[in-house]
């Protein structure tokens, strides 16, 4: 286990060394406030299924969650009303379109087919349980915590940043409940979805929230059961289908890890059975994905033959 842990460092050294100022892509501009972080900034980090972590890079520098909330809530929803309603009244498939694209609704009557995508993430949160909106909240910013076993906390920056511009997300949630696919107000939806959005985390606490996937749903920090281990491989199945959106595709054929990406700069993949892998930096390709974190992650992922589809 020493040496497997040693190579597993010098990987992902390596791969900081290699990608870390690689040129290419663009912070996310619609949202003020991520445009003005840092473009520099880059990290990458890997927990194994028994805690161990290494990193490289500005692996504590705490930014926005973004899509990679995604996952958190849906493995919530799976809890609160099992796999078989999440795939009936969202779906499970890719959508092939933007992470926000309008017409994937229309081509679909109005169903989001994934929830990995704005739509179908809106609505997920509206599956909750929940008395209220607060406690809705209050439940999903819970569940972030567990999964990376350590506190995660709102930033009222990037919340604010993202309240005062996200018209676009409430008018898909509008667009749900014309077609009965919101299961609660939809602004209550929207606003939960975007304040979900709107948490911090490092590198590392991403690492161990993709740890915990890998690791059949028990935090290898904490060793809590935060989701039925019989969830797992269906959120790992969506990461696959939608987590790095009309790109998923090619993700899984190059580099065959489930992985999910946020407009902050974070991508996280999960290696089922062995450890959780994440990556951070700004700059983002045309679909939404970082650039370096997705060279980072590869790099890692093809030094220890890592892809789920070659087990030669
Ligand atoms: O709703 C939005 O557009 C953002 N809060 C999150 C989008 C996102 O992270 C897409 N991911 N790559």
């Amino acid at each position: 286990m020493k040496s497997e842990q040693s190579s597993l460092f010098d990987a992902v050294l390596a791969a900081h060394a290699r990608y870390g100022t690689a040129e290419g892509g663009a912070n996310a501009s619609y949202i003020p406030f991520l445009a003005g972080v840092p473009s520099n900034l880059a990290a990458i980090a890997a927990m194994t299924v028994d805690g161990a972590i290494c990193a490289a890079g500005d692996a504590d520098y705490a930014f926005a969650l973004e899509s990679i909330s995604k996952v958190c809530t849906l493995a919530l929803a799976m809890e609160d009303v099992g796999p078989d309603a999440v795939r009936e009244k969202i779906g499970v498939d890719p959508t092939g379109l933007p992470f926000n694209s309008v017409m994937a609704l229309e081509l679909h009557n109005g169903k989001p087919l994934s929830p990995l995508v704005n739509a179908g993430a809106m609505a997920t949160v509206s599956l909750l349980r929940a008395s209220n909106n607060e406690e809705r909240w209050q439940r999903v910013l819970d569940m972030q915590s567990a999964l990376a076993g350590s506190p995660v906390t709102l930033s009222d920056e990037v919340n604010k940043s993202e309240q005062a511009t996200n018209f676009h997300n409430r008018a898909i949630a509008w667009l749900l409940s014309s077609a009965d696919s919101m299961f609660c107000d939809p602004m209550d939806a929207c606003d939960v979805y975007t304040r979900q959005c709107s948490t911090l985390v490092t590198t590392r606490q991403l690492a161990s929230m993709a740890a915990t996937l890998a690791a059949q749903g028990r935090s290898p920090v904490t060793g809590r059961q935060v989701l039925k281990c019989e969830h797992v491989p269906c959120v790992l199945a969506e990461m696959t289908m939608e987590g790095l959106y009309e790109r998923s595709g090619d993700w899984a054929y190059t580099v065959g890890v489930p992985a999910k990406s946020g407009v902050g700069g974070g991508i996280m993949a999960v290696v089922p059975g062995v450890m959780g892998l994440a990556a951070f930096s700004p700059p983002l390709d045309d679909a939404g994905n970082s650039v370096r974190g997705q060279l980072m992650v590869a790099d890692v992922a093809k030094a220890l033959g890592l892809s789920l589809f070659d087990r030669r």
